[in-house]
């Protein structure tokens, strides 16, 4: 499997359709060797078409924050997996903390969209990750394992890779992270629970971390066994500043 470190900037609700691809093509021109990395970029909708096309043959790859588990029907201002394909996405994330808490997804809802994702050849990125209080009860693990069971309940449809986030509520935002080595421990334990969940499949998985990713600590992040790869919100808004983030993890 391909090991290369995995980063992706989530632009959540920020940037004009104008402003997301002058940023794309900005940061895509400044990652000195792109074959080192993966790297893409959570859009709003309005700019996927857009910045897919400017990306076109280029090495940054687009996706998309969020998605519907139909592929068309009256679902007045949804968006299906098929038109995410469509307008040029690879990528699709399920089940952000913003989505459960402001949005009310459930985690019914999100294996639907987990599943849907795969189905139609979108890697999906699926989020798990325990609240400030369920962190204080000393629950995270409990947590985690339910989210993935509920994720990972009935089949999971073949097909290639699917990426889990890591991402502790309390982390979002705050600059507060969990240390590099909490984040490696949760993630194996994240690899043992799928692997338990549907066995030789697991091996589809690659696991990161998200929450708080900055200049000082993603190199620690990315050093550790099992932390595959790192999103990264507010620390990827400025193009420069993202840029110089992957930079930080390529060999020259
Ligand atoms: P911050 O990097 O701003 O904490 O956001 C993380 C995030 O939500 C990525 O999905």
């Amino acid at each position: 499997m391909d090991k290369k470190p995995i980063i992706f900037a989530n632009w959540k609700m920020y940037k004009t359709v104008e402003e997301s691809v002058r940023d794309s093509l900005k940061i895509d021109s400044s990652i000195r060797n792109p074959h080192q990395v993966e790297v893409f970029i959570l859009l709003s909708y309005t700019s996927i078409y857009a910045v897919s096309q400017a990306l076109r043959g280029k090495s940054v790859k687009v996706g998309a924050q969020n998605v519907f588990w139909e592929d068309s029907g009256s679902y007045t201002g949804e968006v299906s997996p098929l038109q995410l394909k469509d307008a040029g996405c690879e990528y699709a994330m399920v089940g952000h903390a913003e989505r459960r808490e402001i949005f009310g997804e459930d985690y019914g809802m999100i294996a639907r969209k987990f599943k849907a994702v795969m189905r139609h050849g979108l890697i999906p990125i699926l989020c798990v990750g325990e609240s400030e209080q369920e962190r204080a009860s000393g629950k995270t693990e409990e947590v985690i394992r339910n989210q993935l069971e509920v994720a990972f309940g009935g089949t999971v449809p073949p097909g290639g890779q699917f990426y889990i986030l890591y991402e502790p509520v309390w982390a979002i935002g705050t600059g507060v992270t969990p240390t590099p080595q909490e984040a490696n421990h949760i993630n194996l334990l994240v690899a043992e629970v799928i692997r338990g969940l549907i066995g030789k499949s697991a091996e589809r998985a690659r696991i990161l971390y998200g929450g708080s990713v900055s200049e000082e600590n993603i190199s620690k992040f990315l050093s550790m066994d099992h932390i595959d790869g790192v999103g990264i919100g507010k620390a990827s808004l400025d193009p420069e500043n993202f840029a110089r983030l992957v930079n930080a993890c390529i060999r020259d």
